[in-house]
C-alpha cells in the first residue's frame, strides 16, 4: 500500500436524525487504529448535526458539489458552502450519479477540479459495469474516467497546480456490478484494476503521484471481507456504503488496515 489507510464511509441517501444520532455515538464511542485516515459522507441536510456531534478523529465528506460558484443553480451545493460547513471532502463520480442521474466524465471532472480549487478533498470515484468487464473493457472504461478527471485538472490549473492537487485525491475504484450487491470483488480482482490505474498515473500524471496516491476499492465491503482485500498491496483502503451505516462494522473495516 501507499500513503496512509483511507476508509470512507458514504451514507448515500439514508438516515434520519434520530438513526444518525445512533450512529454518530456508535463512532464516537468504537476504538479506531490511529493510522487511518477516516471520513464518512452523510446526506448533505444532516451535515450540519453530524459535524457537531461527531467526534472530530472523523472527517467529513459531502456526497456531490456544484461545478462552480454559487448562484442561480436551483437544488445545488457549492464547494464553498461545504467548506463553510466544515466539511473537508467531497466524493465525486459516484456510479450512481453517472448511471442513475446521468452525469458524464466532463460534468464530474469540472466538478473535482473546482472542489479542489476550494481545497476540497475529493474521492473521485471510478468503475466499470458488468457488461463492460465481460466485454474485456474494464481498463478502459477506468482510464477513460481517469483521462477526464486528469484533462480537467490541467485545463483548470496550471502544471505545478494540477500536478500537486493530485494531494487531495483519493481514487476510488468501484465496480458497478459489486455496489450494493453483495457480489464483492476478489482481492485479485480488485487488486489488478489498482495496479492498472497506478499504472496509468505514472504514464499520464507522474511516477511520484502514481506512486502516493491511495486508491480505494469500493462495492459491497463488510467486516467479513475488509482484512483479505486490505492485503493487498495497492488496495490502500476503502469507500464504504451499507456496511458503513453500522458503528460498529464500519470500524471493524477501518481496523483491518495491515
Ligand atoms: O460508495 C460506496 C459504494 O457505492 C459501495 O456501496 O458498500 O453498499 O456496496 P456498498
Amino acid at each position: 500500500g501507499t500513503g496512509k489507510f483511507f476508509v470512507g464511509g458514504n451514507w448515500k441517501c439514508n438516515g434520519t436524525k434520530d438513526s444518525i444520532k445512533q450512529l454518530v455515538s456508535d463512532l464516537n464511542s468504537a476504538t479506531l487504529e490511529p493510522d487511518v485516515d477516516v471520513v464518512v459522507g452523510p446526506p448533505f441536510v444532516y451535515i450540519d448535526q453530524v459535524k457537531n456531534s461527531l467526534t472530530n478523529r472523523i472527517e467529513i465528506a459531502a456526497q456531490n458539489s456544484w461545478i462552480g460558484k454559487g448562484g442561480a443553480f436551483t437544488g445545488e451545493i457549492s464547494a464553498e458552502q461545504l467548506k463553510d460547513i466544515g466539511c473537508k471532502w467531497v466524493i465525486l463520480g459516484h456510479s450512481e450519479r453517472r448511471h442513475v442521474i446521468g452525469e458524464d466524465d466532463q460534468f464530474i471532472g469540472k466538478k473535482a477540479a473546482y472542489a479542489l480549487g476550494q481545497d476540497l478533498g475529493v474521492i473521485a470515484c471510478i468503475g466499470e459495469l458488468l457488461e463492460e468487464r465481460e466485454a474485456g473493457k474494464t481498463f478502459d472504461v477506468c482510464f477513460k474516467q481517469l483521462k477526464a478527471y486528469a484533462g480537467m485538472l490541467s485545463s483548470t490549473f496550471n502544471l505545478i497546480d494540477a500536478v500537486s492537487s493530485w494531494d487531495n485525491i483519493v481514487i476510488a475504484y468501484e465496480p458497478v456490478w459489486a455496489i450494493g450487491t453483495g457480489k464483492v470483488a476478489t482481492p485479485e480482482q480488485a487488486q489488478e484494476v489498482h495496479v492498472a490505474v497506478r499504472d496509468w498515473l505514472a504514464k499520464n500524471v507522474s511516477s511520484e503521484v502514481a506512486s502516493k496516491t491511495r486508491i480505494i476499492y469500493g462495492g459491497s465491503v463488510n467486516a467479513g471481507n475488509s482484512a483479505d482485500l486490505a492485503k493487498k498491496d495497492d488496495i490502500d483502503g476503502f469507500l464504504v456504503g451499507g456496511a458503513s451505516l453500522k458503528g460498529s462494522e464500519f470500524a471493524t473495516i477501518i481496523n483491518s488496515v495491515t
